[in-house]
């Protein structure tokens, strides 16, 4: 049977590489993109996918129940990926992500049962994050999160995605709905909003712009390539065991301040461009994935994120791409902060921490 899959926030960052990647290797799978084109969403991240027999986008809203119901109802499966993902914004406000995030979550599980129910077929599966799991101390390099880790989420971003993640798993346990969770580490690649550490600094640097480092910058974070991640994506959906929850990381742990330092060297520029600001409040120390469960028992690796090659390279994706970012940073992004946030002088650094 030929798949059509729902893919929510298709015009996100890990959403539009998901498109573009199962095009690419399943070429006669159908997939419909539900998107709401918040901040993050950008229909310009498809711009080269053609709406066709093989690709439809509908922009609405996630907690849409009869617009949701109807779409699940052409599908065969739905990769939720849609959420609202700026640590900083739940920071300052946390109700856009219980709305999007949980509720968001629960009339996806509901339309879903109703459907996959009654077809006695029919997955879901589930982007949870790495950040579920609290954070880990710096020094212990020796502890990782397992899939059987304790969750203790530390921010109102973290939260909201523990609250999804537990109703999945409560689907799965109450009604038997066939689901897979994946908690994944911090992704990095083509098309990732500019309020993300990567490409903020990435584009501050282009634009001669300082880099504003959060705290000490000791802080870890362990990066997977996106398309690493979307692989994963596609394995789970396919092969995943329901009810399964997987972590998925490439092994590459960094503080920030090596990251920074990574990209200055990687952009010929100096350790001057290095501004120190205020730390995030709550900032987790140190998160690390442990992924042998995906590895062993799906036979999974992942091959694009070795650095520094695969930091090179998306690098030089934003450099390539400068019409792209410009018009991200520019318009919508910094209308945004003046509406939600209030005064947002032309400030040096366009990061909500920063001013
Ligand atoms: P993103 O912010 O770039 O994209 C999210 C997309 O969801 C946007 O296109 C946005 O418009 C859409 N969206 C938000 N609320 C919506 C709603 N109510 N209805 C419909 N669409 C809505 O995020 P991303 O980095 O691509 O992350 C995708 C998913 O992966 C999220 O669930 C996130 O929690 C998870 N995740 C991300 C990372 C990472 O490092 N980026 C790591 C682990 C897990
Ligand atoms: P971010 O990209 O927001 O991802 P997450 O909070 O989900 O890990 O931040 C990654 C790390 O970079 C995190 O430790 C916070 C830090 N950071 C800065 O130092 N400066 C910044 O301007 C931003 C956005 C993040």
């Amino acid at each position: 049977m030929t798949r059509h899959v729902l893919i929510t926030g298709g015009c996100g960052f890990i959403g539009s590489n998901f498109v573009r990647y199962v095009r690419a290797q399943r070429p006669a799978w159908r997939i419909t993109n539900i998107d709401k084109l918040t901040e993050a969403g950008n229909l310009q991240n498809l711009a080269d996918v053609p709406e066709d027999e093989r690709y439809r986008f509908v922009m609405g809203d996630i907690c849409d129940a009869p617009l949701v119901g109807r779409l699940i109802h052409d599908c065969t499966d739905i990769v939720h990926l849609a959420a609202e993902t700026h640590v900083d914004r739940s920071i300052m406000d946390a109700r856009p992500f219980i709305h999007s995030n949980v509720l968001g979550t629960q009339t996806i599980l509901d339309a879903a049962l109703r459907t996959f129910e009654a077809r006695s077929s029919g997955r879901l599966v589930f982007a949870s994050t790495d950040e579920v799991y609290g954070s880990l101390p710096l020094d212990r390099p020796d502890l990782k999160f397992t899939e059987d880790s304790p969750l203790r989420p530390n921010n109102p971003y973290s939260a909201s995605k523990a609250a999804a993640d537990m109703m999945v798993r409560a689907y799965h346990e109450t009604f038997g709905l066939d689901c897979v969770v994946t908690r994944c580490c911090n992704n990095f690649g083509p098309n990732q909003f500019p309020e993300k550490v990567i490409p903020l600094f990435v584009t501050n640097l282009l634009e001669g712009k300082h880099v504003p480092l959060y705290g000490d910058g000791k802080n870890v974070r362990d990066w997977i390539h996106v398309e690493d991640y979307c692989s994963a994506l596609l394995t789970m959906l396919e092969r995943g065991q329901s009810g399964a929850t997987y972590n998925v990381g490439a092994n590459n742990e960094r503080s920030n301040l090596e990251l920074t330092r990574e990209l200055l060297r990687v952009l010929g520029q100096g350790p001057d461009m290095i501004r120190h600001v205020a730390d995030r409040l709550g900032h987790d120390r140190r998160y690390a994935i442990d992924a042998t469960k995906l590895e062993t028992e799906l036979s999974w690796q992942a091959t694009r994120s070795a650095w520094p090659e695969a930091l090179e390279r998306t690098v030089r994706w934003y450099q390539d791409n400068e019409s792209w970012w410009r018009a991200v940073k520019s318009g919508v992004y910094k209308d945004y902060y003046r509406r939600q946030y209030g005064l947002f002088d032309e400030a040096e650094m366009d990061s909500p921490s920063a001013r």
